[in-house]
């Protein structure tokens, strides 16, 4: 869909949150008219009314035990950090000037819109999604939008709880929240801003952003499976879960998230149940299925990521390493603290160049080297998967494997080294067939190709 057709959609979809919302209000209104009016209205009515109370208790309950842990926590919390960092949190006052600028995404809970705060700070808020399933079948089922509400909300107040228990680099960052305003009604999450996952763009996107996403999914189910409520396992784990902010992977969707381990009286009650596969596990002495929920993250992290994004044009050095980690986790022979360990391993690998070392050093040689210059009046070309649309930028581990790639490039006769890195600190290279002069620029170098090397493939 293009930008505008987007921004339409993005309209379209606010206008039709404040007609729904109007239609919901007015439901209301018309159902408490009826339901005085009619005595077997009425007996119905209180009979659907004691269901919703009832539904809405146990999801109280599952949620005060989480409750409990944070209360803990933030006295100790408040023994160390100031109050600055209390008063950092937003809140329903914040929240009082602010401009919707865009419609970022719904599911069958909540709905997502970014928003531009008074004090000029752009948040994502969390609210029920009145057109979502969950609401839809509620109002079907009861035909009371307070309680339908209260209920739904629940959810968002299991993920505000959770969001505050379980802070990690790969989890959505919360930034406040709000119980009652007359904005939107039921409760508000303040979140940082994201961008849904697109795997179709991932897809297409260099080796080393996609071994990031991966490796920051495995450092979450890391976290997830030592957290401080115990270990965590996602039940509902599928792309549209996370987000992404500034190429990190992180998880936005935690209300479908269980923090119990299974309860057994024999393995056969540690069966994880999956599609093409089935997995089962030991019940241990004290009775809970062992590592069930950990593996269940790590096999769901196989299925719906590592399969699409991790093998596919990962450098010829790593391919050992990865075509290991895929087959271990594949039949799940490793725990995730394992299958952490070898993340971090071909990371370290990456990093340190130490897949390069079967390169011809000499290529650099075929180089003039003009220090402190960049260059304009440039004539790209183009490659794949390259770091910018219009032209070729590749991330290298140093100058010599810039040569080496400039060599293996028929339209390639120079490059350039800006200081610009990548997130494991790579040099960005820009490879070009020519360009018209050489600007004075201290931060660049300009390699330029004197002898016709042969583009022999090494
Ligand atoms: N912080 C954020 N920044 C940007 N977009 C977000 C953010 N959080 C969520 N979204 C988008 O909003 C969508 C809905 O959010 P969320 O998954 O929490 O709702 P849900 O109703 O539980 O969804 P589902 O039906 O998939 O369980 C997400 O798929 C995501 O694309
Ligand atoms: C909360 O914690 C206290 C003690 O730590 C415990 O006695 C109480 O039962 C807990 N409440 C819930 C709802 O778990
Ligand atoms: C997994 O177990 C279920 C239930 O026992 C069974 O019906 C299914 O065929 C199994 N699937 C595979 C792939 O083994
Ligand atoms: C992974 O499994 C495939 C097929 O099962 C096998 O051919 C390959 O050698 C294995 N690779 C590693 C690194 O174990
Ligand atoms: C995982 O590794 C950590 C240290 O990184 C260790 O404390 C923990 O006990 C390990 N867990 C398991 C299940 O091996």
């Amino acid at each position: 869909m293009s930008s505008t057709r987007m921004q339409y959609f993005a309209l379209f979809c606010l206008a039709l949150t404040i007609v729904c919302l109007t239609i919901v209000m007015k439901k209301w209104h018309f159902g408490l008219r009826e339901d005085f009016g009619d005595p077997v209205l009425n007996t119905d009515f209180s009979l659907l009314r004691r269901a919703l109370l009832q539904q809405i208790r146990e999801r109280q309950q599952e949620i005060a035990p989480l409750y409990n842990f944070t209360d803990r926590s933030s006295e100790i919390q408040s023994d160390f950090s100031n109050s600055d960092a209390l008063r950092l949190d937003i809140g329903c006052s914040d929240l009082s000037g602010l401009t919707v600028v865009e419609f970022l995404g719904a599911g069958y809970t909540k709905t997502v819109s970014k928003v531009v705060l008074q004090q000029g700070s752009e948040v994502a808020l969390k609210t029920v999604n009145y057109q979502g399933t969950d609401m839809r079948s509620c109002l079907d089922d009861f035909r009371d939008p307070q309680g339908c509400q209260d209920l739904v909300s629940s959810k968002i107040r299991k993920e505000i709880i959770l969001l505050q228990r379980l802070q990690h680099p790969n989890i959505v960052k919360l930034k406040g929240q709000c119980q009652d305003s007359a904005l939107v009604g039921g409760i508000i999450a303040v979140l940082e801003q994201g961008t849904p996952v697109q795997m179709i763009q991932l897809l297409q996107s260099p080796w080393e952003e996609r071994f990031r996403v991966c490796l920051g999914l495995v450092r979450l189910l890391h976290y997830l499976s030592l957290s401080p409520l115990g270990s965590v396992a996602l039940l509902d784990f599928q792309p549209r879960q996370f987000v992404m902010v500034s190429g990190e992977l992180k998880l936005t969707d935690l209300d479908d998230a269980i923090v119990a381990e299974t309860e057994c009286r024999t393995s056969s009650d540690c069966v994880l149940q999956f599609p093409l596969r089935n997995f089962t596990f030991p019940c241990t002495g004290s009775g809970v299925c062992q590592g069930l929920n950990e593996m269940k993250n790590l096999y769901n992290a196989y299925r719906y990521f590592f399969i699409y994004l991790l093998p596919h044009q990962a450098p010829t050095e790593l391919k050992h390493l990865v075509d290991q980690i895929m087959n271990t986790t594949a039949d799940l022979k490793h725990t995730v603290n394992k299958t952490l360990e070898a993340f971090e391993e071909v990371l370290e690998v990456y990093k340190s160049g130490l897949h390069l070392q079967n390169m011809p050093s000499s290529l650099i040689k075929d180089y003039a080297v003009l220090k402190g210059m960049g260059t304009s009046g440039n004539k790209e070309y183009n490659c794949w998967p390259s770091y910018n649309h219009e032209g070729c930028m590749l991330s290298v581990h140093s100058a010599e494997e810039a040569a080496h790639i400039c060599n293996s490039h028929p339209q390639c006769t120079s490059f350039c080294l800006n200081g610009q890195k990548t997130w494991t600190g790579r040099l960005l290279a820009s490879f070009r067939t020519g360009f018209s002069h050489l600007v004075p620029d201290v931060s660049s170098t300009v390699y330029v190709r004197t002898a016709k090397a042969s583009a022999a493939t090494f």
